[in-house]
């Protein structure tokens, strides 16, 4: 049986920038609370016609380029997203066309930003199977697009980005362990509608835009605290590994709090953690992979270190995966 590995990486990062004077200037808050609270300074904003279809081929082409494989090879693309261009099509498929891979599946799957761990699980059963060889798992979100600008608690949060790795079949150690959950009764913890007109629900947006992401930031925040320290520890475990095997923790970006209260929980040292949250704000499910590709990119980890990747999100949601670079 054949493991599942990343051998490529990519991400993208749109150009415009929305720092924290820019927020001030739109909404009553300012930088002072806004790094004290959240760790973020400026997000990265998609242009007007820049849709999450766009970024996810930037990035997926970037992953198979640095695999040094080309778009023919690709079996199946995953893409993981909550603001997709379309219903239907799937952006998933949309990204097939645009990258010439001609010969994947290619479909969207929604584990809000659990998504690009859950991609990773997902790839890594398709390929122990044996029914594919080169899968791109894609996260990709124009978050942008769907938060409301009225609301100062949540609009200082999001940014967009895009972030892929491909996934192969290879007799080297790959991905070793995962756990992952969901938590149902709390889905009304982190919304965006889609036809529901709930009156409830459309009250609690200032700007009235349904689609836009409303939650409840401090629920969500005790949730995401326990979810991912408690779910790195059980793939540690299936792994027969510990903290001390690990080279570094690749943590979902909503909060630096969040992540803070998660080290502290896992009881290891902020120096095995890498913070992007500064730079980009929360990006949904694409904060792993850009944070994965930069930690890879600058040296930070090489391959064979032995790794998590944890993420929580709507739905609620949950998934970590321990694996060997
Ligand atoms: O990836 C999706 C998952 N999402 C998350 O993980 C988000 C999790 N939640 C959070 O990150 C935090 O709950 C927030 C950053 C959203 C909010 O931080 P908090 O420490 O939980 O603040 P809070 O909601 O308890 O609000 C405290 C105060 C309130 O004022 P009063 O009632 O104490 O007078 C808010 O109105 O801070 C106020 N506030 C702000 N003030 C200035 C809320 N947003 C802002 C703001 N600027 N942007």
């Amino acid at each position: 049986m054949a493991n599942a590995k990343i051998v490529g990486l990519g991400h993208y990062i749109p150009e415009k920038v929305y720092d924290n004077a820019y927020m001030e200037s739109i909404v009553d808050t300012n930088d002072e609370w806004i790094t004290r609270r959240t760790g973020i300074k400026e997000r990265r904003i998609s242009g007007d016609s820049e849709y999450t279809s766009d970024m996810a081929a930037a990035a997926a082409r970037m992953a198979i380029e640095d695999a040094g494989l080309a778009p023919e090879d690709i079996d199946l693309i995953l893409l993981a997203t909550v603001t997709p261009d379309y219903f239907t099509p799937s952006t998933a498929c949309v990204v097939q066309g645009k990258i010439g891979a001609v010969n994947a599946m290619a479909f969207d799957y929604n584990a809000a930003c659990s998504g690009f761990v859950v991609g990773l699980i997902i790839a890594d059963q398709f390929i122990r199977s044996g029914a594919y060889k080169n899968v791109v798992v894609v996260a990709a979100d124009v978050l942008s697009k769907a938060t409301d600008y009225k609301d100062r608690a949540t609009c200082v949060l999001f940014g967009d980005a895009a972030g892929a790795a491909v996934v192969s079949a290879t007799e080297e150690k790959g991905i070793i362990s995962f756990d992952m959950g969901a938590e149902g009764t709390s889905y009304d913890s982190i919304t965006s509608l889609a036809f529901r007109k709930d009156a409830e629900e459309i009250e609690k947006r200032i700007s009235g835009r349904r689609e836009t992401i409303w939650m409840a930031g401090q629920a969500v925040m005790k949730f995401a605290v326990k979810a991912m320290a408690d779910s790195s520890q059980r793939a540690l475990d299936r792994a027969g590994l510990t903290y001390d095997d690990i080279a570094l923790v690749v943590p979902h970006q909503a909060n630096y709090r969040i992540v803070d209260s998660a080290v502290k929980r896992m009881g290891i040292s902020k120096d095995k953690i890498i913070l992007t949250i500064q730079k980009y704000g929360n990006t949904s499910a694409s904060c792993i992979p850009v944070a994965l590709h930069e930690a890879v990119a600058s040296g930070r980890v090489k391959k064979g270190d032995k790794i998590i990747l944890v993420g929580f999100g709507g739905g609620l949601t949950y998934a970590a995966c321990v694996l060997e670079l």
